[in-house]
């Protein structure tokens, strides 16, 4: 299924939760998998710096916890408040290369409702996976 608008207000509500006392920059990552369960996703940070857990990997652990299997994800959804939507990490490219389709649409959104799609290959051409360890 393509983007809807129903996918911004999701994706806003998960950025609400967020936990970004240090950087004060909020994310939100909205998942949905292939049987129409949805996932929330924020980041969480700490006062060592370095553990902060973006959105996008918050709402793959999620879902994974709850029992989805890589290639189950339809779509994620990401949104922050910045001029220019949002753009995933390379760690969280990386997770999402291990873990959803090459073709998976990632729709990235921005405060004012600007969306740019991409796709899972698109974010990371020539990625390393599983594949290249055989
Ligand atoms: N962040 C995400 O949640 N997702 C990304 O893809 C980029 C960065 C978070 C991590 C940190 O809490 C804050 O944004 C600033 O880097």
């Amino acid at each position: 299924m393509s983007y809807q608008s129903h996918y911004f207000k999701e994706v806003r509500e998960a950025q609400s939760k967020a936990y970004a006392p240090y950087s004060r920059f909020k994310v939100g990552a909205y998942l949905r998998t292939k049987d129409g369960r949805t996932f929330h996703g924020a980041n969480v940070e700490n006062a060592a710096y370095s553990m902060a857990i973006c959105a996008e990997r918050s709402s793959l652990v999620a879902a994974i916890s709850e029992g989805y299997k890589p290639g189950d994800f339809e779509s994620i959804t990401v949104t922050v408040d910045s001029d220019k939507p949002s753009s995933p990490c390379g760690a969280c490219r990386q997770v999402l290369k291990e873990l959803c389709d090459d073709d998976m649409p990632v729709y990235m959104t921005n405060h004012k409702g600007e969306m740019i799609k991409s796709t899972v290959n698109e974010l990371l051409p020539l990625g390393f996976s599983g594949k290249d360890l055989n």
